[in-house]
């Protein structure tokens, strides 16, 4: 059974470590020194892939990583010009995500320890998308770090959650969707309309052209929880999709895309603002793969009481950066696992 021994201890010049992560169709690994410098960062999209079935597609997404990840920890040591002797760890994502995936990194991990006599920081993907956001990179936009208490909404394409995080690594679960997650409803509605697959791209590249105005989509406000819905609205967008069908008149995609985008924006941001009044946060953080959304980063940018903290475009979908981010803020609390860890398909950020 796992034995996780978490004892601070102190340490002296940068911590680099090896971070893998594996969870969903992207196969990742970097090399990031002290939580914040990106070394190497290598990813190996598999959306090509999964493109042609319309989604993720789980026994193909493991003999993908399968194939990958061991070509991508070298390349992603050769990036950064060194051997697995010069690592202090190797983070890697132990869930939440596909359970065949994970197994598939972890066990990577594992055997590199094992050979090497390194340390395994088992992270949880959500956490890793939250550090993110203190990570260096040219694109950054926010110069200071997050500043605590926090307020940090996680919208990936299998969550969607708000959390108050008043330390590094503490968290106070708000609320999260009671139903599909943000991009999850990006993926569903982008398939209806017959556009690529993952849908959050493919919508915000139809509402370009489109009227956020034209349909009046429902929100589901929730009001007096912090939790969010996306099924009304996705019923809602299903229901005029099937009307105009009958109609014979070409679907205007692109306004339809507007109005739904603009939908799911509207609930994310001002629910966010609002809990960070509520719970008096200092500043905001937003990460996951729909942070990648423009009129989301817009939004959020435009308001003039909290600064936003929100990763550049490579580091909000998908990567080992963040994983090795993550796993260095655990590395310095102590946190060094076993090597019998097992994957968590369904780990919450509330039970780290
Ligand atoms: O974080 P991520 O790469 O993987 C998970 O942990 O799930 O998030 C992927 C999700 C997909 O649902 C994708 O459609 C969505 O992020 N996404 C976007 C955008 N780019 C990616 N959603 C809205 N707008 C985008 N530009
Ligand atoms: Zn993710």
């Amino acid at each position: 059974m796992t034995d996780t021994t978490q004892q601070p201890i102190s340490i002296d010049g940068p911590i680099r470590l090896l971070g893998i992560e594996t969870s969903c169709d992207e196969t990742a690994a970097s090399v990031v020194e002290s939580g914040r410098k990106i070394i190497s960062n290598i990813v190996a999209s598999q959306v090509d892939i999964h493109a042609q079935y319309g989604g993720i597609y789980p026994e193909v997404a493991s003999r993908q990583h399968i194939i990958t990840i061991y070509p991508i920890v070298e390349q992603a040591l050769q990036d950064a010009h060194i051997t697995l002797d010069d690592v202090d760890g190797i983070a890697v994502t132990r869930g939440p995500g596909l359970s065949g995936s994970l197994v598939v990194g972890l066990n990577t991990a594992k055997g590199l320890a094992l050979a090497n006599q390194l340390p395994i920081i088992g992270i949880n993907h959500l956490e890793a998308h939250i550090y993110s956001a203190w990570l260096d990179h040219p694109e950054r936009r926010t110069e200071d770090d997050p500043k605590f208490p926090l307020l940090a909404l996680i919208v990936s394409g299998g969550h969607t959650e708000l959390a108050l995080m008043t330390d590094h690594l503490e968290y106070q679960r708000l609320g999260g969707t009671l139903d599909d997650a943000a991009g999850e409803a990006f993926d569903k509605i982008a398939r209806l309309l017959g556009l690529d697959y993952p849908g959050g791209p493919a919508i915000q590249q139809a509402a370009i052209e489109g009227n956020e105005r034209a349909f009046s989509f429902p929100r589901a406000w929730l009001e007096n929880t912090w939790d969010f819905s996306f099924s009304g609205l996705k019923t809602a967008v299903l229901r005029e999709v099937r009307r105009l069908e009958e109609t014979n008149l070409p679907l205007p995609i692109n306004d339809i895309a507007a109005s739904f985008q603009a939908a799911v924006v509207d609930v994310l941001v001002n629910k966010t603002l609002f809990a960070a009044r509520e719970f008096k946060a200092k500043d905001i953080l937003v990460a996951g793969g729909v942070s990648a959304n423009q009129l989301l980063r817009t939004r959020f940018e435009e308001n003039d009481e909290f600064t936003v903290h929100i990763p550049p475009l490579v580091l909000c979908t998908d990567n080992a950066a963040m994983i090795s981010g993550a796993g260095y803020y655990r590395f310095i609390a102590g946190q060094r696992d076993e090597l019998d860890i097992d994957a968590l398909p369904n780990w919450p950020l509330s039970e780290i």
